[in-house]
């Protein structure tokens, strides 16, 4: 144990300085720094972030599981379990805390490729377009309960590292490769949590300032939102992780949250997701009390709470539910010049619509701020910030989606997505590093003048360029522009002036390497003329086959000359074909007279 101790000390100095090294010493910023983290350590490559409150974190990294626009509604009740059964695994003590980071962004061309002309105008033409990019990180925190504070448990330290890697693999095995940040790079996501500045190479942090209604820092200004006021019961009673929406006159799930990645005005958006795990006995019992002091005074409003707190304790009995306590908040960060009620107004009326009510106690931004920073959400008020509720419900107001990026693969048709960028596509499904199928063929469908023509010039284009064999066959002369920019062939044919081909006509290279292909191919359309849908008998199938080979191969081997056996064979048969007929004895005459 002493040992230990020693271990701690040592761990605990070196951290000390790893954070000065980190963080930088300047200012209001140092201030932070060292209001909220001890240490940030690596610990076999995993960054372990230490608050001066005794709780330790580590940071993991990933991309939501739900693909955006998939129309997969099972994809979603997936997360929600997923992130529920998380949620158990950790268990009493501990907290996760998701993170997604929405960031403002310009398109330009990553592919490096050195493009032909009309990809080089493709690309120019999307060059600089705005679109939203996403990350998300978790932070899973296990709690220092503060009776315990500054003593060292090596139990309990075990049971972190063993419990964070448990989330790992569930994570693993809900198909979601999740990567430890390691020490440096959580201390950077901490640096540009508090620059609010996801995009910038190097991040710039001067002039931080808070009033009661935002934080300003440089050229931007963030202002937090509490999506949950405790002060007010505020959430719809019964949530699902998706909500639909209308897409050409039929409806199509999308994240129940999806408005959090489409602030309009907004440079970049932080959705903070805090989901704690209590002692359940003692929730249950809570709850029980709360129950009975309702019941106590039989007011209506009490007897709709007392029905509300059975139907709960109903569920968790029956469904084995666990009881979560929640904080979710959105930093939103807009440009200096931009009026950020617009935002707030937007998120009033998209949160109002689902039935949430946001926080109208935005006064205490900057502890809102500091709460939300990596590991240190215990920091959040308990009979404040904290929301009771089941751990399904709490996974429902996650983010779950995450938008369509390019494939991984040599063939790349670009497509733009629902942003308006280019995103690479293997539409033939098999050549990337994910294998769809081994087989593919498509129909582009749609009504006349929808721009079907339109899309495929842009396909074949592109299919043209990574030197894939092309044969169009088209009415309508929508490709013969393209035909000519390549300088293809463009054969046209009309009722007037048909294309005529011969079946029959066999090329030299053919016949020496595809002839049996071939003569199948002749087969069958033989037999098709001959005898219909009816099947030939053995000896038509050997006869035709014969014909068919021996045609051939007169064809391809003709008469040149006689050798001389063959002349010498001939006037033996000749000769004697003769003497049958009676005639020999004539001629041999006629040649002995001569
Ligand atoms: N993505 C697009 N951006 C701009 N213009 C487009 C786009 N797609 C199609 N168009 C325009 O719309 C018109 C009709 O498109 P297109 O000829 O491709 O339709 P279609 O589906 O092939 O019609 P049809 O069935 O009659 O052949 C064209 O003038 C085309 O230039
Ligand atoms: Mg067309």
């Amino acid at each position: 144990m002493l040992l230990y101790v020693i271990i701690t000390l040592v761990a605990l100095c070196l951290g000390m300085a790893t954070s000065v090294y980190a963080f930088g010493t300047g200012g209001k910023r140092k201030k932070i720094f060292q209001d909220i983290y001890f240490s940030v350590e690596d610990v076999d490559g995993i960054g372990v972030l230490y608050t001066k409150t005794g709780e330790y974190s580590a940071m993991l990294r990933f991309e939501n599981p739900v693909q955006k626009y998939s129309a997969n509604i099972d994809s979603y009740y997936d997360y929600t379990k997923l992130f529920a059964a998380i949620a158990e695994t950790l268990g009493e003590g501990y907290a996760l805390h998701k993170q997604d980071v929405f960031v403002r962004k310009q398109f330009k061309d990553e592919s490096n490729d050195n493009h032909e002309y009309l990809s080089e105008s493709y690309f120019r033409y999307f060059n600089g377009r705005e679109y939203t990019d996403a990350a998300t990180y978790l932070t899973i925190t296990q709690e220092n309960k503060k009776s315990r504070l500054m003593s060292y448990d090596s139990k309990k330290w075990r049971d972190f590292l063993v419990k964070i890697k448990k989330v790992q693999d569930q994570l693993r095995d809900a198909g979601i490769n999740a990567k430890f940040l390691t020490g440096k790079e959580a201390s950077e996501f901490v640096d540009r949590f508090f620059a609010q500045d996801f995009r910038r190479k190097t991040v710039s942090m001067t002039g931080f300032k808070v009033d009661d209604e935002q934080i300003s820092m440089g050229d931007r200004k963030s202002k937090v939102y509490s999506l949950i006021d405790v002060d007010t019961v505020n959430l719809p009673s019964l949530i699902r992780p998706y909500t639909n929406i209308e897409v050409n006159n039929t409806s199509m799930p999308v994240d129940l949250l999806s408005l959090v990645d489409s602030i309009p005005g907004a440079e970049s958006v932080v959705y903070n997701q805090m989901i704690f795990v209590p002692n359940q006995k003692r929730e249950l019992s809570l709850l029980d009390k709360k129950k009975n002091r309702h019941a106590s005074m039989p007011t209506p409003s009490n007897l709709i709470a007392v029905e509300d707190i059975k139907k709960v304790q109903e569920v968790i009995a029956r469904e084995n539910k666990q009881l979560v306590y929640i904080h979710y908040n959105l930093i939103v960060t807009v440009d200096k010049d931009t009026d950020i009620q617009k935002c707030t107004n937007h998120l009033e009326n998209a949160f109002g619509r689902m039935g949430i009510h946001i926080s109208k106690r935005a006064y205490n931004q900057l502890e809102l701020f500091v709460n939300s920073f990596p590991g240190n959400c215990y920091s959040t008020w308990e009979d404040y910030d904290r929301f009771l509720t089941l751990g399904d419900a709490a996974a429902s107001l996650m983010y779950k989606e995450t938008p369509i990026k390019s494939e991984n693969t040599p063939l790349k048709v670009y497509y733009t997505d629902r942003q308006g960028v280019p995103v690479a596509i293997d539409i033939t499904g098999k050549e990337g590093s994910v294998k769809f199928t081994d087989n593919s063929n498509f129909f582009c469908l749609g009504p006349s003048g929808s721009g079907k023509s339109f899309h495929m010039n842009s396909v074949v284009r592109q299919l043209r360029e990574q030197d894939t064999d092309i044969v169009m066959v088209d009415t309508g002369d929508s490709y013969e522009g393209l035909c000519e920019y390549f300088n293809g062939t463009y054969i046209t044919y009309s009722k007037e002036k048909p294309i005529s081909m011969n079946p029959f006509s066999i090329t030299d290279v053919e016949y020496k390497e595809n002839f049996g292909e071939k003569k199948n191919f002749l087969k069958s359309l033989i037999f098709l003329i001959f005898k219909g849908n009816e099947l030939p008998t053995k000896i038509e199938d050997t006869i035709i086959n014969q014909v068919i080979v021996e045609y051939y191969d007169e064809y391809f081997h003709p008469f040149t000359a006689f050798t001389r056996s063959d002349k010498e064979k001939l006037r033996k048969r000749l000769l004697l074909e003769d003497k049958k007929t009676g005639e020999f004895e004539k001629y041999e005459q006629k040649l002995e007279e001569k």
